[in-house]
């Protein structure tokens, strides 16, 4: 999704296979590549990489970028910069500094007056592998001339280390990592470029590297194959990043590296070949993010804040795209003429996490209002299946970074299979946006807070507009279409009013963050959106909560009813809330609390729950939109009153990179 244009159309730039074959050997190591994988390949890591080369203080850019990217992963940081030009004979000329905690133990460790215009840094997150000082990037060679910084899994690390641990070299540190700073030793020869490459040849895995020479000065090679790298394009200055958030304070001007792809870069120039030497022709795009998006802009964290922009976001998703004339949603991006939109006999729905609960919303619409069979499936299954890729189905790609790994792989293998495949991203120029054959970018602005709130409502605002497309294509008349659009333009307005329920929720959560465990029960389109307000609760404040179907308590859930797990139940307003209330009843009946949301003015429901939360009055098959925010709300001041950090909640990275 390259070149993009505000608003409806994307271009999505053409598809680099993902299996590049590997240049010819030119490496007097033997090829490891196909080795199986070891105890690294179960390393989770989900990193952030920043480089500069200029005239600036490295290092302050450095730990600036790093501390954009802390969201993506943040267990231990790092960075790498020339001392300075006149080295001392015998002393190391590359300094790194690394620390396990926050940035800002990395801040503290780094000199104010630090020399040196160009470096690299690191973020890194990890499961596996300690967190240790020592273990944190950027990794060094024996001879302290290489410095790396890697995100992803070198799966045939543990014979290389042994290979180059015979051939002299001495690691410091546990991680796989650490032998692509000794492979770049082990094949330099003067010219960083052509090292980095050699050394990538060994290697088997996902990566995303930065690496520096002390012989070269001002020179960074980049390297990505499955781990996204931007570079950014600055005046007499040149950026690396693993994301454009920590590239914003500097530059708009950005090129998106694909996998296969190395880049050279100096302060005044870059050039990007493939792994065959062969030149690429860079494409530089504008990111159209500001700066204050990604500032907390006086809210106290990054997840309150992404709560209270969803009216804003959501707009900007429909902006450009309601088609007021014909009733309809005009989504230039999916690239399809009408004739083949109308050629489609089923959707399907790849994705993950909340991703998924959008998608399962979407699939609901698609069927009941375009008359469309839809099934969402867990990326992370359908890959492992033998799925049947029938002809006439449409498949959506559903993910907020572009970048979660089953995802892509899972949308990778059907297009293998010959299916065509839309992307429903919110990162301009992800890997998923990139290598999908169109799509709908859901323009929520960057979401640093590791849960994802604004891009939810935003994934549901495109599926909204999916679902009008397709709908006026068959069943559905003019006039139907206009008051679909009608509702869906009111949308924002009705989620602004919802976010106003914030104090009563803020009260509610006091009574209830001490529970341990809590349902979420919902019916038709509230099911997902019940999934969605448990998954919001377990990952932010860590409290076990179940998301079911209603209807399905009474075949086995029921037995958890105790006055210690309260409920919480989303109540349509249609046929099905009738049904809701008595499911109410059956809870209230063995003494389980009761927080139901319904719309206002339900005395019924106010009536029978012991919390009442009013969610502002819309049409039926729009109240997915406002009741997500309140249950946002839920989970945000459950996790505060636990005292966790919700912006960066344990174990959880915003991009799983990772299978
Ligand atoms: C939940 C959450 C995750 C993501 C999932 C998919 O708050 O953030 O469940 O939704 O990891 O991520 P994307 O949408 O980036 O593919």
């Amino acid at each position: 999704m390259t070149g993009e244009a505000r608003g409806d159309s994307l271009s999505y730039s053409a598809r680099l296979p993902f299996e590049e074959a590997r240049a010819g050997a030119v490496s007097r190591l033997p090829d490891l590549s196909g080795r199986g994988r070891d105890a690294a390949g179960k390393e989770l890591l989900m990193c952030g990489i920043v480089g500069y080369t200029g005239q600036r203080q490295a290092s302050r850019i450095l730990v600036e970028g790093l501390k954009r990217l802390e969201y993506r992963g943040y267990d231990s940081a790092g960075i790498a910069v020339r001392k300075d030009e006149t080295v001392k004979e015998g002393e190391a000329p590359l300094l790194v500094i690394k620390k396990k905690g926050k940035i800002a133990e990395l801040r503290k460790a780094v000199p104010k007056d630090l020399p040196g215009n160009y470096g690299i840094g690191h973020t890194r997150w990890a499961t596996h592998g300690g967190v240790t000082d020592v273990n944190a990037h950027p990794h060094l060679d024996t001879a302290g001339r290489v410095a790396i910084v890697h995100n992803g899994i070198i799966e045939n690390y543990a014979p290389l280390k042994e290979m180059l641990e015979n051939d002299g070299a001495v690691f410091a540190s546990d991680t796989d990592s650490e032998v692509i700073a000794h492979l770049v030793a082990y094949h330099y020869e003067g010219d960083l470029e052509s090292a980095v490459k050699a050394a990538l040849r060994h290697l088997k895995g996902t990566y995303g590297i930065a690496a520096v020479h002390a012989d070269e000065p001002g020179r960074i090679v980049g390297a990505r194959n499955g781990s996204p790298l931007v570079i950014g394009v600055g005046d007499g200055e040149m950026l690396l990043a693993s994301d454009v958030t920590a590239l914003l304070a500097h530059t708009t001007s950005v090129v998106y590296l694909n996998d296969g792809e190395v880049v050279s870069m100096s302060p005044r120039e870059f050039r990007i070949s493939d792994r065959d030497d062969r030149a690429v022709d860079p494409k530089i795009d504008l990111v159209t993010w500001k700066l204050d998006a990604i500032e907390k802009e006086g809210f106290s964290s990054y997840m309150e804040k992404e709560i209270c922009e969803q009216p804003e976001s959501i707009a900007r998703a429909l902006s450009g795209r309601m088609d007021l004339e014909y009733g309809s949603a005009k989504l230039g991006g999916l690239e399809l003429s009408k004739k083949e939109l109308h050629a489609i006999e089923r959707i399907r729905v790849i994705a993950a996490g909340t991703s998924w609960h959008a998608g399962l919303v979407g699939c609901q619409l698609m069927e009941s209002v375009a008359r469309l069979p839809a099934q969402a499936e867990l990326a992370s299954e359908l890959r492992y299946r033998n799925p049947v890729v029938e002809p006439n189905s449409l498949y959506l790609a559903v993910s907020q970074s572009g970048e979660t790994a089953d995802t892509l792989y899972a949308m990778r293998e059907i297009q293998r299979r010959g299916g065509s495949v839309l992307g429903v991203c919110n990162v301009v120029g992800s890997t998923i946006a990139r290598e999908s054959d169109g799509g709908i970018y859901v323009h929520s602005g960057p979401e640093i807070a590791v849960a994802s709130t604004k891009a939810f409502t935003s994934q549901l605002a495109a599926f909204y507009l999916l679902t009008l497309s397709l709908a006026r294509l068959h069943d559905m008349s003019h006039h139907e279409g206009d008051r679909f659009l009608k509702e869906l333009k009111a949308v924002p307005e009705a989620v602004g009013r919802s976010l106003l329920l914030r104090d009563r929720i803020q009260a509610i959560a006091k009574r209830y963050a001490h529970h341990r465990d809590f349902l979420f029960l919902g019916r038709g389109l509230l099911y997902p959106i019940a999934l969605e307000g448990a998954l919001k609760l377990k990952e932010i404040s860590y409290i076990h909560a179940e998301g079911y179907a209603s209807g399905e308590i009474k075949h086995g859930p029921i037995a958890l009813v105790s006055p210690e797990t309260p409920s919480v139940f989303l109540v349509p307003n249609d046929h099905l809330r009738e049904k809701t209330i008595s499911n109410m009843r059956e809870i209230k009946a063995r003494g389980g609390p009761i927080i139901a949301l319904a719309e206002e003015g339900d005395e019924d429901v106010a009536a029978i729950a012991d919390e009442f939360i009013p969610v502002p009055a819309v049409e039926t098959r729009f109240q997915p939109f406002v009741m997500v925010p309140p249950l946002q709300f839920f989970s945000y001041f459950c996790a505060l009153e636990r005292g966790c950090d919700v912006d960066q909640p344990r174990n959880l990275a915003k991009s799983v990179t990772v299978e």
